[in-house]
């Protein structure tokens, strides 16, 4: 391990979130079809996600299909339902065997009957898993996650006394999960497009003009540096200034 990379795991964050955008962008600028960066933006998280476990990060989310992104033509939204199965086919037998966690964060009504099947047996598979978490925010949106929640407590009955940020926490789909302490986006956007947006009142931003397909190890190792030398204040008085 280079002393780089040491010196790194000295402040590496537990858990990072990254929205993976400029698969389309990527496509485009090599002149080949929308779907071909997904596929290399998938290629791409196989590859963070092993870095990811070597540098000691804990847990990983990815923003991989939002609610907003029903909207898109029928041909990729199908095209991005099909990478998703054929990942998890591909895929789950190694990530398991990585001790690699998998959760969904996201609702799976709307998913087709198999796709959905297969997002349950693989959560079921890996549940005991402890090397990584990676979370898969699919179907998932910020606003929706929250509404679920407010409705979900109301059926159980809690008096409005009773409804704190803890209990908030514990019916979202992130339940059990600290706050993300580090959002990535990919792609040079400076939005959050719907992302984690409870959980992320107090990560840090960082966001690079890279597209996702192209977000390396290197580039990684950036924004993991530039994490290091922030200074989380959380709301109070630096110790430097006192
Ligand atoms: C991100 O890449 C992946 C998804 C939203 C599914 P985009 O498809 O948004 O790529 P751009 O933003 O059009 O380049
Ligand atoms: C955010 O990217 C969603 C994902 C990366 C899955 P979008 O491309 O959908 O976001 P906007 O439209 O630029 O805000
Ligand atoms: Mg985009």
């Amino acid at each position: 391990m280079s002393d780089e990379v040491a010196r790194l795991r000295e402040r590496v964050p537990y858990h990072v979130a990254i929205i993976m955008d400029g698969n389309g962008r990527w496509a485009r600028a090599r002149g080949q079809p929308r779907l071909a960066g997904h596929r290399a933006g998938v290629e791409n998280l196989r590859r963070t996600l092993d870095a990811c476990a070597k540098l000691g990060i804990k847990v990983l989310t990815v923003y991989a299909f939002s609610t907003e992104n029903w909207g898109r033509p029928p041909a990729e939204v199908r095209g991005l339902m099909n990478i998703l199965e054929t990942v998890i086919d591909r895929e789950l037998r190694r990530l398991h065997a990585n001790g690699v966690q998998l959760r969904h964060v996201g609702v799976l009504e709307g998913l087709s009957e198999s796709l959905q099947r297969k997002v349950r047996q693989a959560v079921a598979l890996t549940r005991n898993n402890d090397r990584v978490t990676l979370n898969v925010a699919f179907n998932y949106g910020g606003r929706q996650e929250i509404v679920h929640a407010v409705q979900r407590i109301m059926r159980a009955g809690f008096a409005p006394e009773e409804v704190d940020t803890t209990l908030i926490n514990y019916y979202l789909y992130t339940a059990g999960l600290p706050d993300p302490d580090l959002i990535i986006r990919t792609a040079g956007e400076m939005r959050l497009s719907n992302f984690l947006l409870w959980q992320a009142s107090y990560a840090e931003y960082y966001s690079t003009p890279v597209f996702w397909p192209d977000f390396d190890q290197a580039e990684l190792l950036k924004a993991l540096h530039q994490y290091a030398q922030r200074e989380r204040r959380f709301g109070l008085v630096s110790p430097s200034s006192s």
